[in-house]
């Protein structure tokens, strides 16, 4: 996959240029990084919050040929990439399925992978919104997203005149994110390359398994401990009375602190 990286001032959302781009023929590897979105979109059609410079806004166009019931596994591997990424900033985050990941409970990142039809098969579009700076949060989302500036010292301590630190630029966060979904999607793509994305997801979630969740996935609510993932990254939701709900997809909500058993 060649890395191809393209940059706009503003923009109205960098994963419906990157589908525009896919249709016209876009070649996979293309990347929209943009630093400010006037309609940013996260999943079921939330709005997510792009002012200038506070977050990265990047779509990568990917033509996965993996059978059609793995394409869920590019959110997941995606995840496991934004992880990684993040562990470079001195970020520890924890995924929650399928497509947030968290840190001490509030959502830094958020993945919204889009599919589309072109003439050269269908194409995946991978958006990824990391917050930097929470400075300009609104009050609805206060609460509960946090950013790497808020979970990262802002000083350096130690020395004698301690030194302030700027949180990372936009572009230096995604030149490290793009060798990281790189990789990973090598390996989605590898011999039994499913089944080593689950387990680099297991080893970066707590959500995987032992944790007592409710899933709203539409019009049903599912409560019970997760169990795994099916192979097609699925999650495994085991209920009180032991039947296990398969869930393709929905919003989990962690219920207690405690793991459960
Ligand atoms: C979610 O958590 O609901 C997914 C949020 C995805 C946001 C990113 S920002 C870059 C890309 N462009 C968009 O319009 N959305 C994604």
């Amino acid at each position: 996959m060649n890395i191809n990286l393209l940059t706009f001032d503003t923009i109205d959302s960098t994963n419906t240029e990157a589908l525009k781009q896919a249709r016209l023929g876009a070649e996979e590897g293309l990347c929209i990084v943009a630093r400010q979105q006037t309609a940013g979109r996260g999943r079921h059609g939330r709005t997510w919050v792009s002012e200038r410079d506070a977050g990265l806004y990047f779509s990568i166009v990917l033509r996965p040929k993996i059978e059609t019931r793995y394409l869920t596994l590019i959110t997941l591997m995606t995840g496991v990439a934004v992880c990684d990424t993040l562990g470079k900033f001195g970020v520890s985050a924890d995924i929650k399925w399928v497509n947030d990941l968290h840190v001490d409970g509030r959502k830094i990142c958020g993945i919204l992978a889009e599919t589309t039809d072109t003439a050269k098969g269908l194409a995946v579009i991978v958006g990824i919104g990391i917050n930097i700076k929470s400075s300009n949060f609104p009050p609805e989302i206060a609460e509960s997203a946090t950013s790497i500036q808020d979970v990262t010292p802002s000083v350096l301590i130690g020395g004698k005149n301690p030194e302030p630190v700027c949180p990372p630029k936009p572009m230096e966060i995604a030149n490290l994110l793009v060798k990281d979904v790189y990789k990973f999607y090598d390996t989605l793509q590898s011999e039994n390359g499913p089944e080593k994305v689950i387990d680099e997801w297991r080893k970066r979630s707590s959500y995987f398994s032992g944790k007592l969740v409710r899933v709203v996935a539409g019009e049903a609510v599912i409560e019970g401990i997760t169990d795994g993932l099916e192979p097609t990254g699925a999650l495994r939701v085991r209920r009180d009375d032991g039947s296990v709900a398969i869930v393709q997809a929905g919003d989990v909500e962690q219920l207690r602190e405690t793991t459960a058993h």
